[in-house]
């Protein structure tokens, strides 16, 4: 049983995304708002867009290492704060590591400083379970498995889980971070490389040719958004603190993926095989018994039917 319809053990007071205009962050601010809190949002739009935030919040267009930021802290005094705001493009963290330290350490420094400054209780933070274990010994990795991480993303995300636990353990912040798997479904974005899931269904519905990295058989976790923001929400509560895993345990390959997208959008591309990514990882596969067993959180949604919604709302977009 998942956690949703459960009740409401959130803050339902003001709470802050940073993010949320994203692909995960819109979907949470839906969520947030569904459940009678009130939302700010810092979100600079650089990924995320303005039309995907919901009109009940308050965007503030803005970067997370801005000195402006200051100011929404001090006039809009949340007392929880999300943050997902990131560089979250692995290849371009590879090509411009300050760039991705820049935004994912500064920045989060940034929100974190002023978060303890200005009566922030709670800080949840999206780090990344496919990014910090880097190649695993274990399948699938449970949050004690060492963190060997293989891209300056990886380490900056693990870097933000240190910062953070250095707030908690010194500034009195409560604090959790939660290791996504491959996160998917509808709002993500396919103009990027992050999303393989997005980027097969856009280019099969348009008639374009995909094209599999390596041989394809490198596995995921693919969860879909809607249990990831139900795992935000398990952990949003004051009381809650730690490092959870966030993924289903399954293990898909991208071949599979691309078979099943290419039955639903009906597409009739070729099966093109490319040169294998540098320093891609072959198998990643999380263990979310941690979260599943102290907040019966249990994802709800199969890979063939996140797969099949996901689908859907692509084809909607196209209309
Ligand atoms: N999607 C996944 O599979 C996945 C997996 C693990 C972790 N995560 C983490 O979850 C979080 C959300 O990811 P997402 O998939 O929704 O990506 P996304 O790109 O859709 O969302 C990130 C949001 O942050 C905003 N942003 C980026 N840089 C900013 C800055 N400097 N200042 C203010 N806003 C900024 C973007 O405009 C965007 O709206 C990220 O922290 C990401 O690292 C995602």
């Amino acid at each position: 049983m998942g956690v949703r319809g459960k009740g409401r053990q959130y803050m339902s007071k003001k709470v802050l995304v940073t993010g949320g205009a994203g692909f995960i962050g819109s979907h949470l601010v839906d969520r947030l708002i569904q459940e009678g809190n009130q939302v700010v949002v810092i979100d600079n739009l650089s990924t995320g867009k303005r039309k995907q935030v919901n009109k009940k919040a308050v965007l503030y267009k803005m970067d997370i290492r801005s000195k402006r930021v200051e100011r929404v802290f001090r006039k809009e005094r949340p007392v929880g704060v999300i943050h997902l705001a990131a560089q979250m493009n692995v290849r371009h963290s590879t090509e411009n590591p300050g760039f991705d330290a820049d935004v994912n350490i500064l920045g989060m420094l940034n929100i974190l400083e002023h978060a303890v400054h200005n009566g922030v209780r709670k800080v949840s933070f999206a780090s990344s379970g496919g990014a910090v274990y880097g190649e695993q010994e274990v399948y699938p990795a449970a949050e004690s498995h060492r963190t060997e991480p293989l891209s300056p993303y990886g380490i900056s995300k693990l870097a933000g889980e240190k910062y953070l636990a250095y707030y908690a353990n010194t500034m009195g912040l409560r604090m959790v971070a939660l290791r996504f798997a491959n996160v998917y479904g509808p709002r993500q974005d396919s103009e990027g490389e992050a999303g393989v899931i997005a980027i097969f269904t856009k280019l099969m519905l348009e008639g374009g040719q995909p094209i599999i990295n390596g041989t394809g058989k490198q596995t995921r976790d693919f969860v879909y958004v809607d249990d990831v923001v139900e795992s935000i929400m398990a952990t949003i509560g004051e009381d809650v603190q730690g490092i959870f895993n966030v993924g289903t345990g399954l293990e898909s390959t991208v071949n599979e993926c691309y078979g099943i997208i290419k039955s639903l959008t009906g597409s009739t591309c070729k099966d093109l095989y490319g040169a294998a990514k540098k320093g891609e990882q072959l198998r990643s596969v999380l263990n979310a018994t941690k979260l599943r067993e102290r907040f019966g959180w249990d994802p709800q949604v199969s890979l063939e039917e996140g797969l099949k919604l996901t689908v859907e709302y692509f084809q909607g977009q196209q209309k």
